[in-house]
């Protein structure tokens, strides 16, 4: 197998005992493949960010929801949170006892709050709203709010989810109206949480949202915890030699901020973020396979089978994905050209990666999109009556086998009665 353009891959040791040309022809493509080794790095990596004794790493499914990488992500030792009875089903189906799932609601029913209750999850509520209908199904129970610290940050737009153009949290100025309502239901608030956007790259903003969550969490004395929330950057432009996100200045000025205020908070309680892109985006290689290369008025297209039914991120947020070339022939790519790779959904949007200075790409060559593996399969969808496709584990001793199968033609059709 000639690996043309690889160097990220190739460096990670990336595919095993395998290559990507054989795991396509094995199991078809598209395929998500996973590498054991990086998820569990990357879940010690975080378990090891803050220097606390009650610092735990909440995995958030929503970036991945497989069941394997979750059973994989319980091992490590992370707990999970859930945003959906969906979210709570599957991560009790993985091995999460009930105690180490929360689930962080939003806008939901009578019947999705009595999900959750009755499953033995700890439930945030997010506007002092829900936290009535809480409190009317849930008289005497435990539970916590989201809090809108006023600062956000994010990768685009649409994940920002602090600050003031944001659906998300209970602003402050509402706390005497949250005090009300527990004393009116009887509820323990037994935590306190915050997210305040995806990707971040530095740490500047999570800083000062800690600062905040820090500050309200002092005016609750029956706290049992504290979940500053998600949104850990990777470098998506690997091939650039982005930098990463400085974990350790991140991970020692949490030490000392935490610290310090646990001694004057006077209890030890637990301390939790809540990742997903981190732990699960750079242990995934989407692979695809080009069926056809045209020009088109002066513009080079690479036809994939990579539509936005399989990765939407490029679609939905502009969001760049770096991307690899492998071929079954040597034959080789003789001089570099602009180049547009597109998938095969019927709309002039779907554009997987956008005029790229590549190696020149031949049919039948095997594309890799890195970094795949957060909001990768979990967004994919059955748009076009296309099948969501197959997922594959490269295990610690560089093994694969496949941990869920493509999508059949009769599952386009499970959901009708005829
Ligand atoms: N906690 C809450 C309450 C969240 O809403 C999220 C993400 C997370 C944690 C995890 O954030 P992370 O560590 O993965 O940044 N589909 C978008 C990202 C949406 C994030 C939604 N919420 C993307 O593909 O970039």
């Amino acid at each position: 197998m000639n690996y043309v353009y690889s160097a990220v891959s190739s460096d990670l040791n990336f595919f095993g005992n395998t290559n990507p040309v054989d795991l396509a022809e094995k199991y078809g493509t598209p395929l998500y493949v996973y590498n054991e080794n990086i998820l569990r790095d990357k879940c010690r990596e975080l378990k090891n960010l803050v220097d606390y004794k009650n610092f735990f790493v909440n995995f958030s499914p929503k970036a991945n929801s497989n069941l394997e990488l979750l059973k994989i992500v319980r091992e490590e030792g992370l707990w999970a949170d859930a945003m959906s009875p969906g979210e709570i089903f599957v991560n009790l189906k993985a091995g999460f006892q009930p105690g180490h799932i929360f689930y962080i609601s939003n806008n939901v029913s009578d019947e999705e709050f009595k999900y959750a209750i009755s499953a033995g999850v700890k439930i945030s509520v997010d506007s002092v709203s829900q936290l009535e209908r809480f409190g009317r199904l849930n008289p005497g129970g435990k539970v916590a709010i989201r809090l809108n610290p006023g600062v956000g940050a994010g990768h685009h737009k649409k994940v920002v989810t602090g600050g003031k153009k944001t659906k998300f949290g209970i602003e402050i100025k509402y706390l005497d109206e949250v005090k009300t309502l527990l004393k009116k239901y009887n509820l323990k608030l037994s935590g306190i949480n915050q997210h305040i956007g995806s990707l971040f790259m530095d740490g500047d903003s999570y800083i000062e949202s800690v600062d905040s969550i820090l500050t309200v969490a002092k005016q609750f004395d029956e706290l049992e915890f504290i979940d500053l929330g998600g949104g850990f950057g990777i470098p998506y432009h690997k091939q650039e030699n982005e930098p990463r996100l400085d974990l350790k200045s991140l991970g020692s000025k949490l030490t000392k901020i935490l610290n310090t205020w646990i001694k004057d908070y006077g209890k030890e309680i637990i301390v939790k973020i809540e990742p997903g892109r981190y732990i699960v985006a750079e242990s995934s290689i989407l692979l695809g396979t080009v069926n056809a290369v045209k020009m088109n008025y002066d513009l080079k297209y690479i036809g994939t089978d990579l539509g936005f039914n399989v990765l939407v991120r490029p679609v939905m947020y502009d969001s760049h994905h770096d991307v690899e070339i492998y071929r079954k022939s040597d034959k080789p790519s003789t001089k570099s050209e602009q180049v547009r790779i597109v998938g095969n959904i019927c709309e002039t949007g779907d554009i997987i990666a956008k005029d790229r200075l590549l190696p020149d790409i031949f049919e039948e060559d095997i594309i890799g999109v890195l970094d795949s593996g957060a909001y990768g399969y979990a967004m994919s969808s059955n748009y076009n009556n296309r099948l969501r496709p197959a997922e594959v584990l490269i295990d610690s001793n560089g093994d694969h086998r496949l941990i869920r199968r493509r999508d059949t033609l009769e599952d386009l059709l499970r959901n009708y009665e005829y």
